[in-house]
């Protein structure tokens, strides 16, 4: 009798503290994924079954906005709930050879270090954070590469993964040693060489030279002329690729796996990459099930950016190619990463939320002329046009048994800086500035749109807007006022004839600023997204009343929102991005 009384007592005592305890949520960011690449947002021949279900047991949402169309500026604005102008993370007009993101592990540039993240919120709150895969926000290396802490300096506690993100170069070998004739450069390399080398000889047959002196000339000389060689080879004045160091030294600097604060594989072993993430994220599931605190458990896949790459048993499986298994692949982490959830039992007290950082890469092609970019649906453009939908349009899934409905669409329009304020709410916690003092003063771009997953009710009426930037420069506005989703375009990329995108190469994307773009400013052009969400149409007639009160009211509120809101330079278009910095680069000491 006494041991079913003791038995019961424990039940209703465990009871008692998981209720007490707050959701554990886990998020999975897909890296260039276009909307229309997933089966529950209405691609019929490829297959996405564990996000379908996902989505069919949860809140799919499907005017689901990221903050840009660029890893770096829009997984800044998912984690801070702010856009990322604010604190320079977008990349200005000075673009001339750089790229509008990080691109190097030694790259001194990345979040601010005031700047809150939800993980920083959620630590805050006791919980126990963890990032497996892709960051892509700095890594704010000390001196030598001793310590690259990264994510650990925004409130994760611990880290595997990859600390810029994944790139073409990864694959392959490149060469080292090399010394192009044709170039005028290593024409001048090879004549200075040569003189040198017999003015040296003749110094010494003359015997100007001591033999000790000869020696060190000589040396002196191979360094200096190495030097150059160097430079000229593999750095900075390197024109092989945009941004000005070579294949070699690109991927011999970047391709790196870190855990937490070290590297621990270099280069990154990419056949299997994908199922060592998945490893990763089970085992932080495993430790972290039974302990008292909460996790926030952000799963950043590698996958669907080029390269493409997938284990052996998942290649040639999907009707679309390499980037078709790709897609597949990662639906596979995901059920996988799901099934441990459900075995340790924590599928009832998790939220989980499913998100793209941008729409799919449309120019990128293999070498071969494979296609190896997502699919946006039928928006038009995609990654790097801030102001066209299909670079922005992401997928969003919200799960969690119980509390958010099952198999639910809305078609309000969200975004990903909703993720902070709705979590903390969702989790019962104070908002942001309460938690974090030092958030006192930001002023967030997201909303909680807790009650809208809850109850599928759009919590006020006042009409909300969403500012969309390419780069540093506002390409679009949006504007959803409950009757009509209104987008009015100040600037648009000139696309390829027929085509919304801009090139044909894995390295090609719209620009975001200069002769490329089309300004619009004098004359906006509107769109209702309710009654056109393609854009397929006419835009609205600038005689209309409709066009002349929507843009009037728009174009005030970005003159006051510019008035009010004082803009950092870009920390990306500067060399402290682009260019690597031998002296801060990390090694492998258990490699
Ligand atoms: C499904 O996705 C693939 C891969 O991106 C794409 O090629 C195809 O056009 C999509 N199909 C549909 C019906 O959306
Ligand atoms: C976190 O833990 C500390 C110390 O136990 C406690 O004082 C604080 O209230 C907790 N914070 C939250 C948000 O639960």
């Amino acid at each position: 009798m006494m041991r079913v009384f003791a038995w019961i007592w424990l039940v209703c005592a465990a009871a008692v503290s998981v209720s007490a305890k707050r959701p554990n949520v886990l998020l999975f960011l897909a890296d260039d994924l276009g909307i229309g690449d997933l089966g529950c947002y209405g691609n019929t021949t490829i297959k996405t079954p564990h996000i379908d279900r996902l989505a069919s047991d949860g809140v799919r949402l499907t005017h689901h906005l990221a903050a840009a169309a660029m890893c770096t500026p829009s997984r800044a604005a998912l984690l801070t709930a702010r856009y990322p102008v604010r604190y320079g993370l977008e990349g200005g007009p000075a673009e001339d050879y750089l790229l509008p993101a990080l691109l190097h592990i030694t790259s001194q540039s990345g979040l601010s270090a005031d700047e809150i993240t939800i993980a920083s919120a959620l630590t805050a709150a006791n919980y126990t954070t963890g990032l497996v895969g892709k960051w892509h926000l700095g890594m704010n290396c000390t001196l030598f590469g001793r310590s690259c802490p990264g994510p650990l300096n925004y409130g994760f506690q611990s880290f595997y993964g990859i600390p810029v993100t994944l790139f073409q170069e990864f694959r392959g070998l490149h060469a080292f040693w090399k010394f192009p004739l044709h170039d005028r450069r290593f024409q001048g390399l090879a004549v200075a060489w040569m003189t040198a080398m017999v003015s040296l000889f003749l110094a010494r047959r003359r015997k100007v030279l001591g033999s000790c002196t000869g020696v060190l000339l000589l040396m002196a000389t191979h360094l200096l002329l190495g030097g150059f060689w160097f430079t000229f080879a593999h750095y900075s004045k390197n024109s092989e690729t945009r941004w000005g160091v070579s294949l070699w030294l690109f991927k011999y600097a970047n391709s790196r796996l870190f855990r937490n604060d070290q590297v621990v594989e270099a280069p990154i072993e990419l056949d299997g990459l994908s199922q060592r993430l998945v490893e990763e994220s089970r085992r932080f599931l495993e430790a972290h099930a039974r302990d008292e605190k909460p996790f926030f458990l952000m799963h950043s896949f590698g996958h669907v950016h080029t390269p493409m790459f997938s284990a052996p048993h998942m290649a040639g499986r999907s009707k679309h190619g390499s980037y078709g298994d790709n897609v597949e692949e990662m639906d596979d982490s995901v059920g996988k990463v799901l099934a441990t959830l459900a075995e340790l039992g924590l599928e009832d007290n998790t939220v989980v939320y499913f998100t793209s950082d941008q729409g799919g890469h449309l120019e990128a092609v293999e070498d071969t002329g494979e296609r190896i970019g997502g699919h946006n649906g039928r928006f038009k453009g995609g990654k790097r046009q801030g102001g066209s939908e299909g670079g922005i349009r992401v997928p969003g899934i919200f799960r969690w048994p119980g509390h958010i409905p099952r198999g639910v669409t809305l078609d309000t329009p969200t975004s990903h800086m909703d993720l902070m304020p709705t979590l903390l709410s969702l989790a019962g916690l104070p908002r942001v500035h309460t938690l974090v003092p030092q958030a006192m003063d930001k002023e967030l771009d997201g909303e909680d749109i807790s009650e809208l997953l809850l109850k599928g009710a759009k919590g006020s009426k006042t009409p909300r807007l969403f500012l969309h930037h390419c780069g540093t420069s506002l390409h679009a506005v949006r504007m959803d006022t409950g009757d009509h989703v209104y987008k009015m375009h100040l600037a648009k990329p000139k696309w390829w004839k027929g085509s919304t995108q801009c090139g044909w190469h894995h390295l090609a994307l719209c620009d975001c600023h200069g002769p490329n773009v089309t300004d619009l400013s004098s004359q906006p052009e509107l769109y209702d997204l309710l009654s056109d969400p393609y854009e397929d149409y006419p835009p609205i007639s600038p005689d209309s009343s409709e066009y002349k009160s929507v843009v009037h009211d728009l174009k005030e509120y970005v003159r006051q929102w510019k008035e009010r809101v004082t803009l950092p330079p870009s920390q990306l278009s500067t060399s402290a991005n682009a260019l690597w910095k031998p002296f801060y680069q990390p090694h492998c000491h258990t490699c």
